[in-house]
């Protein structure tokens, strides 16, 4: 079997004051909010992966179908010899990439998920004799410290999980990402495209309730890490669209007035019924916003390809 290697960049205590300062400042801020990266325990992990086979959640399927056309250009454009995935999971749709990148010396999965790493990466490396993975605990928002591999790099950034970082998040991070790599080195990014609202909200709020379970799964992180007290059924799950900003917000809207204790932040955090905690923004992408947002970080489009139905877009970009 080749080599699976996983690298906890962050000690466990400082994922854990991590928690404690978002859900300080997430919780007491006057419009409450939780950053999305605290849905991904083992569960929501699990939860997520479900989501990617509902009817109405496409942008999976759309990317994979990208995937499964492109690859062999995405190999001849980049000739990568080491690819870093940000927000890996389950590493599913990746296998393309994988079986075309022909000279690749080793896979950098990057991801908070320590289940999903460990997961993906075993199973890679028990079918795919030669190939070394160095899998990385790690929060891709943070400044990453790579192995040692060879060049060309190319980072990629599936899922559409760059809509779930806020706008200046967004910039930043691409500004890390273009740090990562020299020049001719590039950057595959998936972005989820605006279209119809009634598409788009189905997708975040599907029949058989999916979407929901994953949304309040973020309570359950806290109740456990912080021993608060949450209550899953005393919050109703909200998807709905926000036409200014081009984006889905997820929500919690609190069922009725209550009060939710936080032990290890000594913390009592009154909500009002009907009051809202945001938990997600999933942005949707114009061919030239993207263009634009990639150039402002240093990173030239090259290629922009998308699904049959024009519902996503992978993008190849390449650095100044
Ligand atoms: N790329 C996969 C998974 C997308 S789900 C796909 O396209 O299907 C988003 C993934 O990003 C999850 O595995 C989650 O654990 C990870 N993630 C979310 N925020 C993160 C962060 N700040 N740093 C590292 N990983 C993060
Ligand atoms: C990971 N990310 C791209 C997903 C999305 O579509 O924004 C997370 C998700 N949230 C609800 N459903 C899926």
């Amino acid at each position: 079997m080749s080599p699976f290697l996983l690298t906890r960049t962050l000690p466990e205590d400082a994922t854990e004051a991590a928690l404690r300062a978002d859900v300080l400042q997430g919780l007491t801020a006057t419009r409450k909010t939780l950053p999305p990266k605290w849905f991904y325990d083992a569960h929501g992990s699990e939860l997520f992966e479900r989501i990617t086979e509902l009817p109405e959640y496409y942008p999976t399927r759309a990317e994979r179908e990208i995937l499964v056309d492109r690859s062999g250009e995405i190999a001849a454009a980049t000739g990568a010899r080491t690819l870093i995935e940000l927000g890996s999971g389950s590493s599913e749709k990746t296998r393309h990439l994988l079986d075309a990148l022909a000279g690749l010396h080793t896979y950098v999965p990057v991801d908070v998920s320590e289940s999903a790493l460990t997961l993906a990466g075993q199973a890679l490396v028990a079918e795919r004799a030669g190939l070394n993975v160095h899998a990385l605990i790690a929060d891709f928002t943070a400044a990453l410290t790579l192995p040692g591999t060879p060049g060309p790099r190319l980072v990629a950034f599936l899922g559409g999980t760059i809509g779930n970082l806020l706008p200046g998040e967004r910039a930043a991070f691409l500004a890390s990402v273009r740090a990562l790599l020299t020049p001719g080195d590039a950057l595959l990014l998936g972005t989820d495209l605006v279209k119809d609202e009634e598409v788009l909200v189905a997708a975040y709020d599907d029949a058989a309730g999916v979407t929901a379970a994953f949304n309040k799964n973020v309570l359950s992180v806290v109740n456990r890490e912080l021993g608060a007290d949450f209550r899953a059924d005393a919050f109703e799950h909200v998807a709905l669209w926000d036409a200014g900003h081009e984006w889905i917000e997820m929500r919690l809207r609190s069922r009725a007035a209550q009060t939710v204790k936080v032990p290890a932040l000594d913390l009592a955090v009154d909500f009002a019924a009907g009051e809202e905690l945001r938990t997600e923004v999933s942005a949707k992408f114009r061919k030239e916003g993207v263009r634009a947002e990639l150039a402002a970080a240093g990173l030239d489009l090259a290629h922009w390809w998308t699904d049959a139905a024009g519902r996503f877009a992978l993008s190849l970009s390449v650095a100044r």
